[in-house]
């Protein structure tokens, strides 16, 4: 065993299961509570641990925030922005204490995580009553039930990388559920806060993921989303034998209909893993592969680890053993040094790729981060033309990349009704882009067999077959 990072054990975890049971026995404790999420995948799977955590002690989830006892921040600090956000809606619930005195609020997530943050919290948030931390989250009973005894604030950061397994989990979606393969980040790209705040990399182990799995078989989830912040490094501190494309085929041969995946670091994207997908009969023909920008010279300043060659010879890869693979990516703008010609160079090569759709980002500071210091920060007016520039190129492209489906035919996991209208549902489709076809209540949570007949705002309208 290679492994160093802690699962927590099943003794404390029943120890946190008594705290939740005295919380719930507790008078007065607050009987209904809402959580407001932040971020990414991770953080959304995270919110439904805690909702799990809470209806175990006997809460029951509010309509609004604003009717809740309990209310917790599960927040991000990804970019300044995200955190901004957290920090204005938190002040804005202290406002909403004056008319509801007994509200506990409560702020956790990547935020807390932060050098400072907790100091920041009891200094100028003195009205927030409990704040923890990522590596605390299934300490959350024990640390509710020391709030609800205590006149003061509760603020609780670790920095220790555990495993915890065995958390009660209240999903948001019946048909989808999110697995977590692995937490924390190794990559430490030189823009990025989230290796600060998640801790090293540390996977769960196979047989636990796979339990889970069948589990979720067993319920008739339809489709499983495998989450890590760099997946394709799955079991690299379990032993060498386990690897992400082996975890996958033991998840392919098991049968759940659809299986997705995400975030791949596009430097360890094997062709072991390529062969995997073309081979297999569940996991879905799409890829989130993050490029961040077309250029070297800046690739190299973000420590990526590839150059934009090797970048695009992992696209043809795919493409080659997966026809018709539907591909999504992250891309920054005004990372510090980024000259007119390095952007013309991400533009490029978005052109070249032809993405099914593409998230964009001015580049944000982040205080700790090796970026943050680099001289030759960008003004936010070009980053601003920059990223225009590329959203609006990469409008234009979509229109044509997804005119590619229009008469193919398509299997859509129904989320829930059209926006447009109550006849019809959407859903993804299994290349990864947003599909209505005309449905009704039963289709929500079941696969629909359909063709595609037109694109209407980048989402493809279909029939049924
Ligand atoms: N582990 C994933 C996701 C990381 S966060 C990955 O490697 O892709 C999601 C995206 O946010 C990143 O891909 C990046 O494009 C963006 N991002 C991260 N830090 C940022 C920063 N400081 N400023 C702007 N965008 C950032
Ligand atoms: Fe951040 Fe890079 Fe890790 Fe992704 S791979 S979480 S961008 S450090
Ligand atoms: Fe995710 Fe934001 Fe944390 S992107 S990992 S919630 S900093």
């Amino acid at each position: 065993m290679k492994r160093n990072a802690i699962t927590v054990s099943p003794e404390e975890m029943t120890r946190q299961q008594a705290f939740s049971e005295e919380v719930r026995m507790m008078p007065g404790r607050p009987e209904s509570y809402y959580v407001v999420t932040y971020g990414c995948q991770m953080n959304a799977h995270d919110s439904e641990k805690l909702a799990g955590m809470l209806e175990n002690m006997g809460m029951k989830a509010a309509e609004n925030r604003e009717d809740a006892d309990f209310v917790i921040f599960n927040t991000c600090c990804v970019r300044d922005n995200a955190e901004r956000r957290a920090l204005g809606n938190i002040t804005w619930l202290k406002e909403v204490r004056k008319k509801n005195p007994g509200l506990i609020i409560a702020v956790c997530g990547c935020m807390i995580q932060e050098p400072g943050m907790a100091e920041k919290i009891l200094k100028q948030y003195r009205f927030v009553n409990l704040a923890f931390g990522t590596s605390n989250l299934y300490q959350f009973p024990e640390l509710l039930y020391k709030t609800l005894n205590s006149d003061h604030a509760t603020v609780v950061v670790d920095n220790e990388d555990v495993i915890p397994e065995g958390l009660p989990i209240l999903r948001a979606r019946k048909e989808s559920a999110y697995v977590t393969i692995m937490y924390g980040c190794n990559n430490f790209c030189s823009f990025c806060i989230v290796p600060y705040v998640r801790g090293r990399e540390r996977s769960r182990d196979l047989s636990v993921i796979l339990r889970e799995t069948e589990g979720l078989m067993a319920d008739g989830v339809q489709e499983i989303m495998l989450l890590g912040q760099n997946v394709n490094s799955y079991g690299k501190d379990l032993s060498d034998e386990v690897s992400f494309s082996l975890l996958l085929k033991e998840l392919d041969r098991m049968g759940i209909p659809r299986i997705r995946f995400m975030t791949s670091h596009p430097k360890d994207l094997s062709d072991e893993l390529i062969e995997t997908m073309a081979g297999s009969r569940h996991i879905l023909p799409q890829f989130h592969l993050p490029v961040q920008s077309g250029s070297n010279p800046i690739l190299e300043k973000m420590n990526r680890h590839y150059t934009r060659e090797q970048y695009l010879d992992r696209v043809q890869k795919l493409r080659n053993a997966v026809p018709g693979i539907g591909l999504s990516t992250d891309i920054i703008v005004g990372f510090p040094g980024e000259t007119e010609e390095d952007f013309r160079q991400t533009l490029d090569l978005v052109r070249e790729v032809g993405y099914d759709s593409a998230f964009t980002f001015i580049y944000s500071p982040r205080v700790g981060t090796r970026a943050a210091i680099l001289p030759e920060q960008i003004e936010e007016a070009v980053s601003t033309e920059r990223i225009k520039k590329l959203i609006d190129l990469q409008e234009k492209l979509q229109q044509k990349t997804l005119s590619r489906f229009v008469g193919t035919e398509e299997e859509v996991l129904a989320e829930g009704f059209s926006r447009r209208s109550n006849k019809a549902v959407s859903g993804k489709g299994t290349h990864g882009v947003s599909v209505t076809v005309p449905g009704n209540t039963e289709d929500i949570g079941r696969i629909i067999r359909c063709r595609i007949t037109g694109l209407k705002n980048n989402t493809l309208t279909a029939e049924r077959i």
